[in-house]
């Protein structure tokens, strides 16, 4: 078997608990609308979609953000509608309003119709572009894969696009919960099977977003959203070719519950900025690693704040230097598209200098 360990594993290796030399960094988005050199290559693709179905260019702008900054993980470029998409679902972009799907799932017989779509056959540009950088990326760092979460995929197929106030799928949710489990247990089925197969062409962590789980009340976030992340951590590969391959679960707005995300099976449980990191490790101890958590809107400021925040954060979390671990420093959402391209250089030298 070929070693395919990254030779900067510290990514990994906080997520698994071991020591690391120091705290691992990566940024959700890192590849994105800040960079003038991923709006090259998007203009060169045509849209983002065009973007996503080549494998070529999801690749290239994959690394731009590692060739800028010495981070310690790349993420697949992609984007989490494409399993919906692939159940037929009609995905495309309206300029400057999101995701938009042509056929919403509101009838009961189109729910009932829905399939999981094989991944190989259905999302192979996922596939190949996975294959294509890891090549490409030659174990310098490891590289994430991902998906949505059944319920936050479930919001913009019911909905139809993105919503303020979810009222569909809420209406369904309290009405007819039969329509949205059976949309949920058929997504979770996707998830699965397209996360393995993300695994099985090279994928060495993986990622579940469910930006909207957040939304939901208390016994409503247990039974349409954690049980269907349960499934699905139970349903992946734990390891492959030898190797661990660790999963994180982000729920959006999930502080309330961190105790139950961190009993669901997974590795690492990403957080937003609403909570602090410190009583966050407190409650779940040394059960998962943690991720985050950042307010993305720090990049705005001055570098000196950047310095500071992110410090607060470090020292929050409470290790640091060779040998701690469980910690992977990042944002508590996606980088803004209106981050100035130098702040983020600050974050990460930051983080990457800090000891205690
Ligand atoms: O983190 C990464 O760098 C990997 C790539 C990635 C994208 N989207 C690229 C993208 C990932 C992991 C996602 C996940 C995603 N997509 C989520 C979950 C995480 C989150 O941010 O909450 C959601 C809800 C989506 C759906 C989606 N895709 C929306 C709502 C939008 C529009 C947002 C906007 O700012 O206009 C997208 C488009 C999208 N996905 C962009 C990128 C870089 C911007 C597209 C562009 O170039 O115009």
């Amino acid at each position: 078997m070929p070693d395919s360990r990254p030779r900067n594993d510290n990514f990994l290796r906080a997520l698994l608990k071991k020591p690391v030399e120091r705290t691992p960094i990566w940024l959700m988005r890192q590849a994105g609308r800040y960079l003038p050199e991923y709006c090259a290559t998007r203009q060169r693709a045509g849209d983002f979609l065009s973007l996503c179905k080549s494998p070529d260019l999801a690749c290239e702008v994959t690394l731009q953000p590692l060739a800028r900054y010495d981070l310690d993980a790349a993420i697949l470029f992609s984007d989490i509608l494409t399993v919906p998409d692939a159940m037929g679902l009609g995905l495309y972009f309206e300029t400057g309003e999101g995701p938009r799907f042509q056929r919403p799932l509101r009838e009961e017989s189109a729910i009932n119709r829905l399939l999981a779509p094989d991944p190989r056959e259905r999302l192979g540009y996922v596939l190949d572009a996975v294959r294509t950088i890891r090549k490409a990326l030659d174990n310098a760092v490891p590289l994430i894969g991902f998906s949505g979460s059944p319920y936050t995929l479930a919001c913009y197929m019911v909905e139809g696009g993105g919503s303020r106030d979810f009222r569909h799928i809420k209406t369904m949710l309290y009405a007819r919960p039969d329509l949205l489990h059976r949309i949920l247990d058929v997504t979770t089925e996707a998830v699965i099977a397209y996360l393995n197969a993300q695994i099985e062409c090279g994928a060495q962590a993986v990622m579940i977003f469910d930006t909207w789980g957040g939304s939901l009340a208390d016994a409503a976030y247990a039974e349409f959203s954690l049980a269907k992340l349960q499934n699905i951590v139970a349903g992946l590969h734990k390891t492959w070719e030898g190797e661990k391959i660790p999963s994180i679960i982000f729920t959006k707005g999930g502080g309330l519950w961190l105790e139950k995300i961190a009993a669901s099976g997974c590795d690492g449980v990403g957080l937003d900025w609403n909570v602090n990191i410190g009583d966050a490790r407190r409650r779940v101890g040394d059960k998962v690693a943690l991720q985050g958590n950042l307010d993305p809107n720090v990049l705005f400021a001055p570098p000196e704040t950047i310095k500071a925040e992110a410090i607060k954060v470090l020292t929050a979390f409470g290790v640091s230097g060779p040998g701690s671990t469980g910690h992977v420093f990042n944002l508590g959402h996606g980088i803004s598209q209106f981050t100035p391209p130098e702040h983020v250089e600050a974050l990460v030298e930051t983080v990457h200098n800090f000891r205690f």
